[in-house]
Order: C-alpha cells, then structure tokens, then sequence
C-alpha cells in the first residue's frame, strides 16, 4: 500500500480532488472529523440497553477469543501498586475485563466521553483527553499502557506522538501493549471493498497498514523487547458460531464508514448510499460463502528500558 499522508489530516490528497461531490444521506454523528468510525449516542443507548449486542463488546470477545482467552499479553513491571492505563479506552471494556483479573489502579481516557462505563468498580477511573498529548504531569507514572484500535484515528505524525507520549507516561521497566487490525481477505467484492477502504484511509492520511509500522515505531521511541503475536479470526456463516461474530462485528465496523466515505463522494466506488449498502451487503454475502475469509489481528509489546542509560 502506498502510504500518502495529507499535510492536514482532514484534506484530501489531490489523487481525490476528483471525486470529492458529497452524496446526501443521514449521516451519523462522529468523535471527530479525522476518525471515521461512529461513537454517538446510539452507541451509548445499545450498550445501555442491550450490552450483548454493543458492538465494541461483541469486538472484544472475538478478540480475545482469538487470542486465547487472554487479555494480557504484555509483562507487567515488579511493583507492588500497578497503575494501568488505556488510551482511546471507547466503553472501557478491556479495562474493566483487565480488573476482573488483577489488583491495581485502573485508568481509562478518550477523546469521547459518551461510552464511558457509569457504574464502573472504585478502582477504575475514566478522563477526557488525547493519545497524542496526555498531561506532563502523568511522565513515569504508569507501569502498564494499552492500546486497541485506533487505526482508524491516527495519521502517520500521530502515530509518532502518540507513541512517544506512551514512553514517556511509563515507569522505566514498564509495558505497552497494542492491538490492531491487518489485511483482510475473501473474494472478489471483499477485494473492491479493501480498495475502498484503503483509499479512505490514504485520503484522511490514516494508516490502514499500521500493524507494519508500529514495530519500528516503538523502537523509535525507544522501546526494547518488542514482540508480535498475530492471530487470524474467521469472517462468515462457513467458520460457524467464531465465523459469525466476527462477520457480525467487522461488518459493523465497515458498515459505520458510510458517512466518511459518502462525504468524499464515494471516492468512485459507489454513487449513493443504496449502492454503499448494495456493496456491503455483497461483501457479507462473500463472507458467508468462502471458507477461508479471514482478517489478520496483531498484538505488539514492548518494554521502556529500566535504564535509558543501556
Ligand atoms: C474503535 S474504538 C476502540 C475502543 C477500545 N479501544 C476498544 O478496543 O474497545 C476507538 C476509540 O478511540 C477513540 N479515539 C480516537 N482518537 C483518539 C485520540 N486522539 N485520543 C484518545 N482516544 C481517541 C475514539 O473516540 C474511540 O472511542
């Protein structure tokens, strides 16, 4: 994939300008013009009212599902008061998972406030601020820092801060741990689809490829022991009850791009929001019939050295 990154995040690239007329339809609302997944108050009525059904709950069990059942993979530093904390926490439901299994302080923050947890144990707390410019005050406080998903939020420069901003708000000898999505494949239509999607991504300067950067851009920062698990997770009614959640969640993450991608026109792959429907439809349809539709889901850790003088 060619990486283009847009000087201002949310202008189109010229390789766009073309097709930039947008279609009319209801958009949904968004955190921001440069994210381009909804985070409204739909979303936070489904997870009041019916919490199997939120999408970002369905998201996290496949993902831990696939990975073993297991929400830590990071080493966690030898201290006796653990302070965790998640950047981009959206409904805080890794976090909450995570204090099931262990002591400590808990510590989530998004740019979205909306789906913050109510009724969440003392010891979890949730604030409103950015990845990519936290509180000086929070330098070497945290011996954990998570990260999942936010692909779809950070440009290349972005990336970079938001990195070195983890670094800096870790103890030396803490962890980061981050989860992103890889490539995804099934058929024809799902590969029209990619393309789609990829063009989005490239003309909001995001990185859709970001799981082939991040560990270079940990080690950048300074990180050591850098390590990558990668799962893959079964898209469609052929792979069964695993192959159904996880159409069902992933198709929810595509399906809420329709607004960005009816804004920029449908970036000459579809000319209304029937024809977006139409495709997406398609694409689940390929899902269901192709054993072997699948998409990549990677999990990095790193440590921050216990002394920056090795
Ligand atoms: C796809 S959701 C993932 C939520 C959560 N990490 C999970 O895995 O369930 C991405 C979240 O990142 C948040 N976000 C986007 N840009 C952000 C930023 N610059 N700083 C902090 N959070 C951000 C969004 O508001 C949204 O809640």
């Amino acid at each position: 994939m060619t990486l283009q990154v847009a000087s201002n995040a949310n202008q189109a690239p010229a390789l766009f300008t073309k097709y930039i007329a947008p279609i009319e339809h209801t958009p949904r609302t968004y955190a921001s013009e440069g994210y381009v997944l909804p985070s409204d108050e739909q979303e936070r009525q489904r997870l009041l009212f019916s919490l199997l059904a939120l999408r970002l709950v369905l998201q996290h069990n496949v993902l831990k599902a696939a990975f073993g059942n297991r929400v830590l993979l990071a080493p966690l530093p030898a201290v006796e008061d653990l302070k965790v904390l998640e950047c981009g926490t959206g409904s805080g439901i890794w976090l909450l998972d995570l204090a099931t299994e262990l002591k400590g302080n808990f510590h989530g923050f998004d740019i979205e406030s909306r789906l913050f947890p109510r009724n969440a144990p003392g010891n979890l707390f949730f604030t409103m601020n950015s990845v990519t410019r936290m509180p000086e005050w929070w330098a070497e406080s945290y011996g954990l820092v998570h990260q999942r998903l936010l692909l779809a939020a950070l440009n290349a420069y972005q990336w970079k801060e938001a990195i070195n901003e983890m670094y800096r708000v870790l103890i030396p000898g803490g962890s980061v741990q981050l989860g992103e999505a890889g490539p995804w494949k099934s058929g024809s239509v799902t590969e029209k689809h990619q393309t789609l999607v990829q063009n989005l991504f490239e003309s909001r300067g995001l990185l859709l490829d970001c799981a082939v950067h991040i560990p270079q851009m940990l080690s950048n920062a300074g990180f050591i022991e850098i390590k990558t698990e990668v799962k893959t997770i079964p898209l469609g009614r052929w792979a069964g009850q695993t192959g159904i959640d996880g159409r069902d969640n992933f198709m929810g993450v595509f399906r809420g791009m329709k607004t960005p991608v009816l804004k920029m026109g449908g970036l000459g792959f579809v000319q209304s929001e029937a024809e977006f429907d139409r495709l997406l439809d398609e694409v689940e349809v390929e899902w269901d019939a192709t054993p072997g539709s699948e998409i990549e889901f990677f999990i990095f850790t790193a440590q921050k050295p216990l002394s920056s003088a090795l």
